[in-house]
């Protein structure tokens, strides 16, 4: 077989599945990343093979030999992105395809296999049909995919491996943040920086994440949920959280958002949330925006509101920043009302309550 799509998926269910009784209190409140369906895609890759052996069974610890490439230098990428009940009762995912090419762009950047998009979008659709039941029946409820990928490759030599396993799990979620739609409240880490220019930012590679947790702990010693990364060059301008884009909304309703400048990663909320809003007429600034201009603007009243915006966050207000000296405070700490309403126009198409001008949604079942 060649490194073609292979969309063949062989399909072995759960011998002993989840009972329904248990899974239905599992969903009552799934939080996020808690619990998992019962579940996962597995396909392998070897080179001068091409993927091959699709399968779809039990989820289960994957056997590693301990010299597997990845446990060593790392070499692995991951996505996320949500699927959601119908008002009919249907599944639909929201924007696979956007998340397939990123996932291809990510695996080009850590010398990687791409899979290709036809394989990549049928994985996802087979672990919805055979864990539907999985969809958390509630407010804000979702069906988190991680489609991820990584150098399987028994081997200590540095280079890219030879040797490759893709899955798919899947993840019942409710809020990302613990306080649900409450403003958040952000770091300034003084310190650590994310992403440099020519690095890995622009990937969605596990090593990113790994490198900002010493400052995700910092901002949880200071009371704060999610790190904002200054870029690394000039220590000046604001990049992106530890794992959402974020957006400014200026006193006369323009929407302003760091560029990408190959050191953040290009969110698929982020320009979801400008299409949006470039429909409505709204203008959107894509320029570096500094921390002094964000605290300046939110004491003067310029910057009117600050969001956070991923897959797994939505759109999230911005409450109070802190820093090292002190903290300011957006919107008076509350969801201001263009925020608010981006967020709704967004859930509203996800969820297919409303027109889905851009065919963003995809129909699974
Ligand atoms: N930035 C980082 C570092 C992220 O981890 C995420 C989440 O995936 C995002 C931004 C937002 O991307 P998306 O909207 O595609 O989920
Ligand atoms: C996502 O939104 O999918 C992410 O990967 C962000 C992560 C913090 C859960």
């Amino acid at each position: 077989m060649s490194g073609g799509d292979n969309l063949d998926f062989e399909i072995r269910p759960h011998p002993a599945p989840v009972a329904p009784a248990q899974r239905t209190a599992m969903l009552a409140n799934p939080g996020f990343g808690q619990i998992f369906t019962d579940h996962m895609v597995t396909i392998r890759y070897a080179d001068g093979k091409g993927w091959y052996d699709p399968r779809v069974e039990a989820r289960a610890p994957i056997p590693m030999d301990p010299a597997s490439a990845v446990l060593h230098y790392a070499q692995e990428i991951f996505e996320g992105l949500k699927a959601y009940t119908t008002p009919d009762g249907g599944v639909a995912m929201f924007r696979p395809d956007a998340n397939a090419a990123r996932f291809a762009a990510s695996a080009q950047r850590m010398a990687m296999p791409a899979v290709p998009t036809g394989m990549f979008l049928e994985s996802l659709r087979q672990i919805i049909r055979i864990d539907r039941q999985w969809l958390p029946q509630i407010e804000d409820g979702s069906l988190y995919l991680r489609p991820f990928a990584f150098a399987s490759e028994v081997f200590l030599g540095v280079r890219p491996a030879r040797e490759y396993l893709y899955l798919v799990i899947a993840s019942p979620a409710g809020a990302y943040f613990s306080g649900g739609l409450k403003p958040v409240t952000l770091w300034v880490s003084p310190d650590y920086t994310r992403a440099a220019p020519g690095g890995t930012g622009a990937a969605k590679c596990g090593g990113n994440y790994a490198a900002g947790l010493a400052a995700q702990a910092e901002a949880i010693e200071h009371g704060c949920d999610q790190v904002v990364y200054l870029d690394a060059v000039e220590r000046t301008y604001i990049d992106e959280l530890g794992g959402m884009n974020v957006f400014f909304v200026l006193d006369d309703g323009t929407l302003v958002t760091p560029p990408l400048t190959g050191t953040i990663l290009p969110g698929i909320t982020r320009e979801s949330v400008i299409k949006l809003a470039e429909k409505a007429g709204r203008r959107v600034e894509e320029r570096k925006v500094s921390f002094e201009e964000w605290r300046t603007g939110a004491a003067s009243g310029r910057i009117r509101e600050a969001f956070a915006c991923g897959t797994a966050a939505v759109i999230t207000p911005i409450g109070t920043v802190r820093f090292p000296d002190g903290e300011f405070t957006v919107a008076d700490g509350d969801t201001g009302p263009v925020t608010g309403a981006l967020r709704q126009e967004l859930v509203d198409i996800q969820r297919g309550r409303a027109a889905d001008p851009f065919g963003w949604v995809h129909r699974v079942i």
